[in-house]
C-alpha cells in the first residue's frame, strides 16, 4: 500500500489529526506511503484544522496547523490505494459516491468503532479521547 486518504465530514477536526499522526509515523518508520485527508462536505474548504485539533496534536508533537480542508473528489478513489472513513456516516457517504477501496479507521484495533465527531463537543477534553483513539488506530494501520 502506497497511499492513504483519511476522510471525515468537515476535514477540520478528525481527519487532519489522522493525517498528521500518519505523517509522523511514516517519517519515523521510514515508510514510503503518501497520506492526505479530505471531507465529504464542502463547508470548511480552505480552512485550517479547528483550534482544539491543532492544540491536541501539538501537545503530542504533531504540527497540523498548515493543513487546509478540501472536499473529497471521485478521482481520489483511483488516486489513493486506501480510503479510510472516520465514522459510519462518512463510510456510507463514500460508498454512495462509488468508493470501493474503503475501510473504517476503527477497523484497526477498535472493532470498527466510529471515531466520535468532536465538532459539537463543549471544550477541549473530548479532543484528548478522540486523539488517543485516532493515534491507536493509525499506528495499527501504518505499522501493520
Ligand atoms: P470533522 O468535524 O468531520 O471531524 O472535521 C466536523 C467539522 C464540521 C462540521 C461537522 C463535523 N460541520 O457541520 O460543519
Amino acid at each position: 500500500m502506497n497511499s492513504i486518504l483519511f476522510v471525515c465530514l468537515g476535514n477540520i477536526c478528525r481527519s487532519p489529526i489522522a493525517e498528521g499522526v500518519a505523517r509522523k509515523l511514516i517519517e519515523e518508520g521510514g515508510h514510503t506511503i503518501t497520506v492526505d485527508s479530505a471531507g465529504t462536505g464542502s463547508w470548511h474548504v480552505d480552512e485550517p484544522p479547528c483550534e482544539h485539533s491543532v492544540t491536541v496534536a501539538r501537545k503530542n508533537g504533531v504540527d497540523i496547523s498548515s493543513l487546509r480542508a478540501r472536499q473529497v473528489q471521485k478521482n481520489d478513489f483511483r488516486s489513493f490505494d486506501l480510503i479510510v472513513a472516520l465514522d459510519t456516516s462518512n463510510y456510507r457517504d463514500l460508498k454512495a459516491l462509488g468508493c470501493q477501496n474503503l475501510v473504517k479507521l476503527g477497523d484497526y484495533g477498535h472493532n470498527g468503532a466510529d471515531v466520535p465527531d468532536p465538532y459539537f463537543f463543549e471544550g477541549f477534553e473530548g479532543f484528548e479521547t478522540v486523539y488517543a483513539m485516532i493515534e491507536s488506530c493509525v499506528k495499527e494501520l501504518i505499522n501493520r
